[in-house]
């Protein structure tokens, strides 16, 4: 009988306990045993893991966060990581693994498929920015998130007549951003794929008041650099900055041209949670499935994907390190429908 083990790594997100529940659904069907690990790469360097069976992940599937905890480790920056890992894969008897999670876990997933472990990944950030993948699990609960909230406080700010500024997560890219800026309608967005235009901007805002605006809504993206902003030194194990806070730089730029007060508000982790959505649901079964499917044809190495519609496979080496940003195509459509204001 296979032992087969799964990690969740970096950022959680809603939907990775239905990727759960299928894997151990489908593993079971395979006559497999599925082990999960917890605390992502940690607990594989720790020892710390436990089986997963149809039974016990019977609930799962709509909680958000994951069911096994999540860490940043990062095991090539610890001494004997990897051949701990190793041995604790021998140890256990496990014969493949399935990590989930974004860029940095798939690519210590890719990083130990090149030394000949027998690895499969799954994208899974709400930030969707793996290469290779139109979509990552996570993605499409974290923009409905963002919709909810901005729906919740617009009425607010139109009774109050203050305009917001929302920040909105999604690392170097404005994926999360754009997507929800065009579900809002907002008066203008700020992404990192476009470099702010503060004239325009404040143009755009002026013409929208005197059109009878009552309240104004710009979102955006965490990781927009601002000449005039600088971010923190720490970073985590992966040598990511933490992002937040760009908003209130904006804010403070914007009030000094035009004396406008802004209400500023940072979504923060409540763009991680959430039921997932019903294509969330889909996708994330679809994911989990695939991926014991990969490795009953001993098909290692490879990182699960979804390429126009379809499932798919890519190779762990060719993701890591590279970067999926939005596309012009997307931008000019948010651009005709007003998220970047009149021209
Ligand atoms: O990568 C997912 C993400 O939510 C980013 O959008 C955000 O910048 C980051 O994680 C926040 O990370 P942490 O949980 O470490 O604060």
């Amino acid at each position: 009988m296979e032992r087969v083990a799964v990690l969740t790594g970096g950022g959680d997100s809603s939907g990775i306990n239905a990727v759960l529940r299928a894997a151990a659904v489908s593993a079971d069907e395979a006559g497999w045993t599925l082990l999960g690990i917890k605390n992502g790469w940690r607990g594989l360097l720790d020892d710390d893991l436990s089986e997963l069976t149809p039974k016990n992940t019977e609930d799962i599937s709509h909680l958000s966060g994951t069911i096994l905890g999540t860490s940043r480790t990062n095991p090539f920056k610890i001494e004997g990581g990897v051949a701990q890992i190793e041995s604790n894969l021998k140890k256990n008897r496990i014969s493949s693994l399935i990590a989930i999670g974004g860029d940095d876990t798939l690519g210590v997933a890719g990083r130990l498929a090149a030394t000949g472990l027998p690895v499969v990944g799954i994208p899974q950030t709400i930030d969707n920015d793996i290469f290779g993948t139109d979509y990552c699990v996570g993605f499409d609960t974290a923009v409905n998130q963002c919709v909810h909230a901005i729906d919740a406080m617009v009425p607010s700010n139109n009774s109050h007549q203050k305009d917001m500024i929302v920040e909105i997560m999604g690392r170097d890219n404005g994926w999360i951003t754009l997507s929800a800026a065009l579900a809002v309608q907002a008066d203008y967005v700020v992404i990192p794929e476009r470099p702010l235009e503060l004239d325009r901007l404040i143009a755009s805002l002026r013409e929208r008041k005197e059109e009878g605006r009552r309240a104004c809504l710009v979102l955006v993206a965490e990781g927009i650099e601002l000449p005039w902003h600088s971010r923190g030194e720490v970073v985590d194990a992966f040598g990511n900055k933490a992002l937040e806070g760009v908003a209130h730089a904006m804010a403070a730029k914007v009030t000094d041209q035009t004396d406008w007060q802004f209400r500023v508000q940072i979504l923060g982790f409540v763009q991680r949670g959430g039921r997932p959505t019903a294509l969330e649901m889909k996708n994330s079964i679809e994911m989990g499935q695939y991926a014991i499917e990969l490795l009953k044809a001993g098909e290692l190495g490879y990182m699960v994907a979804r390429r126009e519609g379809r499932l798919a496979r890519l190779a762990l080496k060719d993701v890591s390190g590279k970067k999926c940003v939005v596309p012009d195509a997307a931008i000019a459509i948010a651009e005709r429908y007003g998220c970047f204001g009149k021209r």
